[in-house]
């Protein structure tokens, strides 16, 4: 195992029960059900670098998030962390690896205590894990948390409800922060705040991972957001990996066709004369997931094989891409 390598996530599964209550399904006949949220993923993330993972709504990314940060098990697969699973660890091994990872919510609003004070918020992963001795220091450290993210020490006393979204989410990464992480996963941090905010804290982001050497699993459903500060992308489609490429790349050579879809639906800013296309059609039920490749629907490369069989993941130039038409070169390489 290489030592630059901080996060395995392998062959991950996680199916939810959704069946009816069991005597309604014994009344009607009807067998459990189950919804396949995240399918067999697999990805790697080195120390320091920031992998990104991306797809409609739906297709798992919240799901993976939580696994990782142990709020759901799995139904299968492993997750390691400096080589260590978080379910397989007890005692003091627990704890640390609890305090290294850490995450941070989409919704800035529902995910600070609004009856505590900004500084109790901040202070209570230092308690916690006892990383400041009386209060003093406790209050010195949450100081000093505060103006990493851009806020005032005063603001300690004020409570949530006194900030805008942005500044909510400079609390929640102090809170986060004051773990002493080394990774934290970001669950669409920035996509309920507008876009000049947006802007500002993934600046914000940036600057701390530089400082405090973070790695990062960023979570978004849109692609030009994590353009500029993922080194990886993975692409999702109803719990599948499709696409894990380097972010050049995956931006100058897109190998899967749904990859190439989300790419098309960016709105040209840097004007390379791309056409926009609207992302077209609708993520089937993973219920009821089509057979084959699950974006055959979707596909306008597919032919009978894509109907029928699951792809396999294969590399071209680096990227992992798990797609029939791309594997059997029926399309062409660059866009
Ligand atoms: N606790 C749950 N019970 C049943 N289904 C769930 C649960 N959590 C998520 N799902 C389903 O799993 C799929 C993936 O959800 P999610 O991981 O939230 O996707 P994303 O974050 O990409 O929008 C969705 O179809 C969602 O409805
Ligand atoms: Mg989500």
């Amino acid at each position: 195992m290489s030592s630059d390598l901080l996060l395995e996530v392998k062959n991950l599964s996680c199916h939810f029960d959704v069946s009816k209550p069991w005597l309604n399904r014994l009344i009607e006949r009807e067998p459990q059900r189950f919804l396949t949220a995240v399918d067999n993923v697999s990805f790697n993330i080195n120390r320091g670098e920031t992998f990104a993972l991306v797809g409609e709504s739906g297709s798992g990314k919240s799901t993976i998030a939580k696994l990782i940060v142990d709020l759901i098990h799995p139904s299968s697969g492993q997750i390691l962390f400096d080589g260590l699973s978080l379910r397989e660890t007890q005692g003091e091994t627990f704890k640390t690896l609890r305090r290294r990872i850490q995450m941070i919510f989409q919704d800035p609003f529902a995910s600070l205590n609004p009856r505590w004070r900004v500084g109790d918020i901040i202070a209570e992963p230092i308690d916690a894990f006892g990383l400041a001795k009386g209060q003093g220091e406790v209050s010195k450290r949450v100081e000093t948390l505060l103006d990493k993210v851009g806020l005032s020490g005063r603001d300690q006393h004020k409570y949530p409800h006194e900030f805008s979204g942005g500044q909510r989410q400079r609390i929640a990464i102090a809170r986060a922060l004051s773990a002493q992480p080394d990774f934290l996963v970001c669950d669409e941090p920035t996509s309920a705040l507008d876009v000049s905010v947006q802007a500002q804290i993934l600046n914000l982001m940036q600057d701390l991972q530089d400082e405090f050497g973070l790695t990062y699993l960023f979570i978004s459903h849109d692609l030009s957001v994590v353009k500029h500060m993922a080194n990886r992308i993975g692409v999702l489609y109803l719990g599948s990996m499709v696409e894990n490429s380097e972010s050049d790349q995956l931006f100058k050579q897109p190998a899967h066709p749904y990859t190439r879809m989300l790419l098309d639906a960016i709105p040209d800013h840097e004007m390379s004369g791309r056409r926009r296309k609207q992302v077209t059609g609708e993520i089937p039920s993973p219920i009821d997931p089509p057979s084959g490749c699950t974006f055959h629907p979707r596909c306008e490369f597919a032919n009978t094989k894509c109907t029928q069989e699951r792809p396999k993941i294969h590399e071209i130039n680096g990227s992992f891409v798990s797609c029939w038409a791309s594997a059997e070169n029926r399309i062409s390489i660059s866009s």
